[in-house]
């Protein structure tokens, strides 16, 4: 099939990549030049696990090519997917300037009929609003079809390729046919295409995420009620978790959410229910909490070192806001290095991928280091923020020697604290007793 994906973000580039990989002519159109021309080149404009073999393999077989031109891109492909960004509103509500600004332009291009595809994250009625900006200029026909994306970062080729589900909202016959036999290879597993009304398939999304996001509100709600009974929230965990209603996953406490999907669609659900006249109070919740949990290690901190982090030195591991993926938004790691800034103490950072994106809002201000032993020797203490591979087993041995003092804050809760009370260390993490 001919496609066009409008937006190279981080969903334009995997969804027009993988959609190649099944022998799809896929043209990418992005108004950004030079991005443009680094992608001609091979370059990958994003750190994602495993997409640049495909990437490379899908340019080479001339099925993944890149324009500025969106007049050239809208001609080329009988099904456009747009996959524009929709970021957060002052006042929390996602801007649809982009995605009507591209819709305005459909309108005034089309010569034949299209199927186009919301794939970007946006509110109830986005779709209808879609199909009104094409219609004002439209001569030729079109369908207007959501489907959402269920991508996780560092996840999100095997995502793409083997999807859970595929959620279809058109009330289009038609498109919804075209869709289907797009998506046929990637669900050769049994897993379902699910066709439904658009307004349904819009919400799904952000139901979808601000039901994960509040399950591990949930949690994390549970973990800092076990320190003040002195529970161990790794026990109830997995006391809870074998219930096959409530599963395993996404009960990890820790210091918060963070990305660039949850933190906006639980304020973008609320926003849209409170213009619908409807409070979604449980999200309301979701959010103060997680807000709080981001720094929730900071008066351990302060209490540790006795309200004086002054010239204290803090190795810091970890700052994406989860692991395999280079992506800072809102990670908890940046909250916890502004405070401990602020505090007149010196940070020492290590990430696997994300340091060149945090040196561009720190400068100078932090050390970033090239391993995350250079991070910790000298420091006071080691403050651990994303769950990285590589942190999991450290030598404990080494980093006692480097450590001034031998401390350890976990907001992952990496390790047990029976390992590191044995290893002489103090360990605070979350939901479990300090040792
Ligand atoms: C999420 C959704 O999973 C994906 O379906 C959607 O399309 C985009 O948003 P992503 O933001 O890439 O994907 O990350 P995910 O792996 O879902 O983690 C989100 C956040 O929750 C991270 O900050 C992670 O650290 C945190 N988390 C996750 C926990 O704190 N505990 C858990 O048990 C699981």
């Amino acid at each position: 099939m001919k496609i066009t994906v409008v937006g190279t973000g981080y969903v334009g580039l995997v969804t027009g990549t993988c959609l190649a990989e099944t022998g799809n002519e896929i043209v990418c159109v992005d108004n950004n030049a030079e991005k443009v021309q680094k992608m001609r080149n091979g370059i990958v404009p994003i750190y994602e696990p495993h997409l640049d073999v495909l990437f490379d393999r899908n340019i080479e077989a001339n099925r993944l090519t890149f324009t500025t031109d969106l007049k050239a891109g809208l001609d080329h492909g009988e099904v456009i997917f747009l996959a524009l960004p929709t970021p957060e509103d002052e006042d929390g509500s996602a801007d649809l300037s982009y995605v009507l600004g591209v819709a305005k332009e459909i309108g005034d291009y089309i010569t034949d009929y299209k199927v186009i595809v919301d794939k970007s994250t946006v509110p109830v009625g986005t779709a209808e609003k879609v199909r009104a900006t094409i219609a004002k200029t439209a001569k030729a026909e079109f369908d207007v079809v959501s489907n959402p994306e269920f991508l996780r970062e560092g996840f999100a080729v095997d995502d793409f390729l083997k999807p859970e589900r595929i959620v279809i909202g058109t009330k289009s016959k038609k498109a919804a046919e075209i869709m289907q036999r797009l998506y046929k290879p990637y669900v050769r597993s049994g897993n379902p295409i699910l066709v439904m009304d658009e307004k349904s398939a819009e919400l799904t999304k952000y139901a979808a995420n601000s039901f994960l996001a509040t399950k591990i509100t949930f949690m994390n709600e549970v973990a800092n009620y076990c320190e003040l009974v002195g529970a161990d929230v790794d026990h109830v965990r997995i006391g809870m978790g074998t219930d096959s209603r409530i599963g395993k996953r996404f009960l990890f406490p820790g210091i918060g959410y963070g990305g660039s999907c949850f933190p906006k669609d639980v304020k973008a659900l609320h926003k849209s229910g409170k213009d619908a006249n409807f409070s979604f109070k449980i999200l309301e919740a979701v959010v103060d909490i997680n807000e709080q949990q981001k720094t929730k290690l900071f008066p351990k901190m302060e209490g540790y070192f006795k309200d004086d982090l002054k010239g204290k030195t803090i190795a810091v591991w970890g700052l994406a806001f989860k692991p395999e993926t280079d992506d800072i938004r809102e990670a908890p790691a940046l909250y916890m290095i502004d405070l401990l800034l602020e505090a007149g103490a010196k940070v020492k950072a290590f990430d696997p991928e994300a340091m060149e994106n945090v040196k561009r809002k720190y400068g100078d201000k932090v050390t970033f280091c090239e391993n995350m032993y250079q991070a910790t020797e000298g420091a006071n203490a080691l403050l651990i923020c994303t769950e990285w591979s590589i942190f999991r087993t450290p030598d404990f041995t080494k980093l006692k020697k480097q450590l001034s003092e031998p401390v350890i804050f976990d907001g992952r809760n990496l390790y047990t604290t029976e390992e590191l009370k044995e290893l002489d260390f103090h360990y605070l993490s979350i939901g479990r007793k300090s040792v």
